[in-house]
């Protein structure tokens, strides 16, 4: 059997992060394709929340059923167990996208070639960067046309503050395209547009002075090659996986995923340098993944829509020890035992009862209301994981009780969809009034649906122009007060009791920072 540590070094637990239509349910595809997890194209794509849909957000609710299932893919490749956790994205992505970026190891960035680094892009990148969580790059379509390849590794740098080096090279792109090269291997990769391909075609070119280039590629393809390379040698630093896995490098690749072209050399590259779990900080000390004893900590929760089977799915990731099924693991937060029955492990769209689980991995834990995000099992130890946080939200609106009658049941609604991480609570220290903030828009139709639907409560919204919830932290009790009592107004109080300055807009929080050099503001909770 397995050794622990063995266990540990197989497993390497990753998102894909993206704008969406960047293609990263296709490459998710294609890399369960590797895995021989699925045996044909389409398995995942029938899974995604439609986009035509993504305005009618019962529609969305009713896939979130299916996408269950997807939530964690894991799959076999090289002798590595690959746990990709699914980020979901849609015009109005959520607060859980965010979140689930807290359990990964590592992240593939998916970048469209036309487009270039886009908004959803640039914020999941800076969740991943506050964690140093190592991250490659994937430009993908380039059997279109798009930008500049020079120009796209200086985006990447500019607006995701990742220090690049590339590993292949595009020859061409669009009608152009002829394949990449792979710096790394030095091996030329010719482009065949074909999506069933699972072995690219490719030719070792050790020197690229080689004539073959020009049998390959044709006389000004080979020459603009020779004289990029020439150029990208002089100005990117040679892969230094150390960098990587610490998150000061990374590495980038060029492909096209429909065409599952460049991915399998991208996948090559990432089970060799991706890291396998990591030590993960509580509050009390650092954990090690080979620690005997089991820990780990809930990061996403997952409600059933249907009003008759209230039932939840925890998600939790291990961080310590074997995870073992019917055992008795302490619950931190509500200081009890409880054990587990039919926790459940996730491979690509199957679900099936696990006995065991190891460091890096997930598994799914039947809730009846017990849990909420951020919560930590263990053996017995107290331990409270950090890097949990909750995220600024960017919408705002004020809620308010539309059903007098029905006030216990809207504030236990509210009390509910917040623990799963839905939206945001915070209440005005000076009116005592409540305001949802949320990531997309979508999620306040969510809310007011799910808790007619679950809670029997009704609930109405007014607009609020908010720009951000800003978590202050200060060194001294007598400026804390002070600020309290200046900003009054703007001042309330999130879930956990934690002040929040509501700032109004960009310019409004920079006055105030000045002001007030006393106090820092920070957006997310756990700073
Ligand atoms: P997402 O999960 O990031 O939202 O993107 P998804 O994989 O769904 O891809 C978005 C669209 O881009 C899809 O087209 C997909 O086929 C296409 N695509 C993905 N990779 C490539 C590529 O390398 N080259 C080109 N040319 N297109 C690519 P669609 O028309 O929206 O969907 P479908 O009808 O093809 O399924």
């Amino acid at each position: 059997m397995a050794s622990l540590q063995e266990e540990i070094n197989k497993r390497k637990t990753f998102g894909i992060v993206s704008h969406p239509d960047a293609g990263k349910t296709t490459l998710t595809e294609k890399l369960l394709l590797f895995g021989g997890a699925i045996q044909e194209a389409g398995a995942v794509k029938s899974n995604k929340i439609k986009k035509h849909a993504t305005s009618d957000f019962m529609e969305i609710e009713k896939q979130r059923g299916i996408s269950v299932a997807t939530s964690v893919m894991a799959f076999e490749y090289r002798d590595k167990q690959i746990n990709i956790l699914d980020t979901p994205g849609h015009k109005d992505f959520a607060e859980d996208t965010y979140r689930t970026l807290t359990a990964v190891d590592s992240a593939i960035v998916v970048i469209d070639v036309a487009k270039g680094v886009e908004m959803q892009t640039e914020k999941l990148v800076e969740v991943c960067s506050m964690r140093k969580a190592p991250m490659i790059v994937f430009i993908n379509k380039l059997d279109r046309e798009g930008k500049d390849a020079f120009d796209l590794l200086d985006e990447v740098e500019e607006k995701l503050k990742l220090k690049v080096v590339p590993l292949s090279w595009p020859i061409g792109m669009g009608q152009r395209f002829q394949g990449v090269y792979n710096l790394y291997e030095k091996k030329l990769n010719l482009f065949r547009a074909h999506s069933k391909q699972s072995q690219d075609e490719v030719t070792v070119i050790e020197d690229l002075e080689d004539p073959i280039l020009e049998e390959l590629v044709g006389e000004a393809a080979a020459a603009e090659l020779r004289e990029e390379v020439e150029i990208l040698h002089e100005v990117y630093p040679e892969l230094d996986v150390e960098k990587y896995q610490s998150g000061d490098m990374s590495p980038v690749f060029f492909g096209s995923a429909v065409n599952n072209f460049g991915v399998k050399e991208m996948l090559d590259c990432f089970v060799e340098i991706a890291p396998s779990p990591l030590s993960r900080e509580t509050e009390e000390r650092m954990i090690e993944p080979t620690e005997p004893k089991f820990t780990g900590f809930v990061f996403k929760i997952h409600a059933n829509m249907d009003p008759k089977h209230r039932d939840r799915i925890a998600f939790l990731r291990i961080c310590s020890g074997i995870f073992k099924r019917n055992t008795n693991y302490l619950h931190i937060r509500q200081a009890k035992k409880m054990k587990f029955p039919n926790p459940t492990a996730f491979m690509a769209s199957k679900k099936s009862v696990i006995d065991e689980a190891y460091p890096g991995d997930i598994v799914g834990l039947y809730d009846s209301g017990n849990f909420k995000i951020g919560d930590t099992l263990t053996e017995g130890e107290i331990l409270h994981f950090k890097g949990i946080p909750s995220f600024s939200p960017e919408q705002f609106r004020y809620v308010d009780n539309a059903d007098p009658m029905k006030s216990k049941q809207l504030a236990k609604g509210l009390d509910q969809l917040m623990d799963e991480g839905v939206a945001q609570l915070f209440t005005k220290q000076e009116t005592g009034r409540k305001i949802i903030g949320t990531v997309g828009a979508l999620q306040f139709e969510v809310i007011q649906y799910r808790l007619s639907g679950e809670y029997g409560a009704k609930c109405s919204y007014e607009p609020l122009n908010m720009y951000k919830a800003c978590w202050i932290s200060w060194e001294n009790e007598a400026d804390l007060k002070a600020f309290l009592k200046r900003r009054a107004k703007d001042i309330a109080k999130d879930k956990d009791g934690q002040y929040v300055y509501m700032a109004e807009s960009a310019w409004g929080l920079k006055t105030v920072q000045e002001n007030h050099p006393e106090i820092q503001f920070h957006f997310q909770s756990d700073f």
